[in-house]
């Protein structure tokens, strides 16, 4: 609990440099895979969607260019929901909230994406049915995340990659403006990802399928999965 209550600050006091300290550690595809995500979920633009853990608002603020009209932001932090809140002008409903509980109707939504935020939510097993259970029939779920390769000479470059590598850029950036190094609590989280193909096996167990794209060796994710159908029972 402590080490999330830090994950969850580390954010807020990453606030002012998030974005583009983001796009250079993760060699540029942060915000490409964000879009990417974003386009797939394109046919509900008019629909309410969910953004899970949507922080300081980067993929909120991308969907409402690419025209989404009804955007619940789900976050635990308030400072965050907040300054996303001001930033951000109409068609986004922040909620405090954490993905385990989401405090939405069954089938009130027609997709829900989540981006770099899954990693840190604590029971993701939990966190993916609730995603399901919000979803109406046929919905989608878009995951973008750090990736946890399953091969573990890929694994070990991307471990020593977040462990060693990563921290040096990201305080090369940040300079003297923070006292600690936020992006430090990757390391963590990513001590608690499920392998890839983990990941979307538990997606696929809730959702009936699930599709994993891997970038940069396997060190970012999109896992996607359409809520199957439940088809009615022929009456005998
Ligand atoms: C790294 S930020 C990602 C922000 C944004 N989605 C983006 O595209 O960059 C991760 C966010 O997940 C939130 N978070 C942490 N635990 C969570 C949980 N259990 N449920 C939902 N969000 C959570 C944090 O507060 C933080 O704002």
């Amino acid at each position: 609990m402590a080490e999330w209550s830090a994950v969850k600050e580390a954010v807020e006091q990453a606030l002012p440099f998030y974005e583009w300290i983001s796009e250079v550690i993760s060699l540029g595809l942060a915000g490409p895979l964000r879009r990417r995500a974003i386009r797939r979920l394109g046919s509900s633009r008019k629909d309410w969607v969910l953004d899970s853990g949507s922080g300081p608002g980067v993929s909120t603020k991308l969907m409402l260019h690419a025209g989404f009209e009804r955007i619940v932001g789900l976050d635990p932090s308030l400072v965050l929901l907040r300054s996303t809140k001001a930033s951000l002008t109409g068609n986004f409903y922040p909620i405090q909230a954490i993905a385990e509980t989401v405090p939405l109707r069954t089938g009130s939504v027609a997709g829900v994406i989540t981006c770099f935020s899954l990693r840190d939510v604590q029971d993701k097993n939990r966190s993916i049915e609730e995603f399901a259970r919000i979803t109406t029939a046929d919905g989608l779920l878009e995951i973008v995340d750090v990736g946890k390769p399953d091969n573990q000479l890929l694994q070990g470059i991307i471990r020593l990659y977040i462990s060693f590598i990563m921290p040096l850029v990201a305080r090369a950036l940040i300079g003297p403006r923070a006292g600690i190094n936020p992006f430090k609590m990757i390391i963590p989280t990513f001590r608690s990802l499920p392998t890839n193909q983990a990941l979307t096996r538990l997606v696929a167990r809730t959702y009936g399928s699930a599709k994993l794209h891997q970038f940069q060796l396997g060190g970012l994710v999109i896992v996607e999965a359409e809520r199957a159908r439940v088809s009615a029972k022929p009456l005998d």
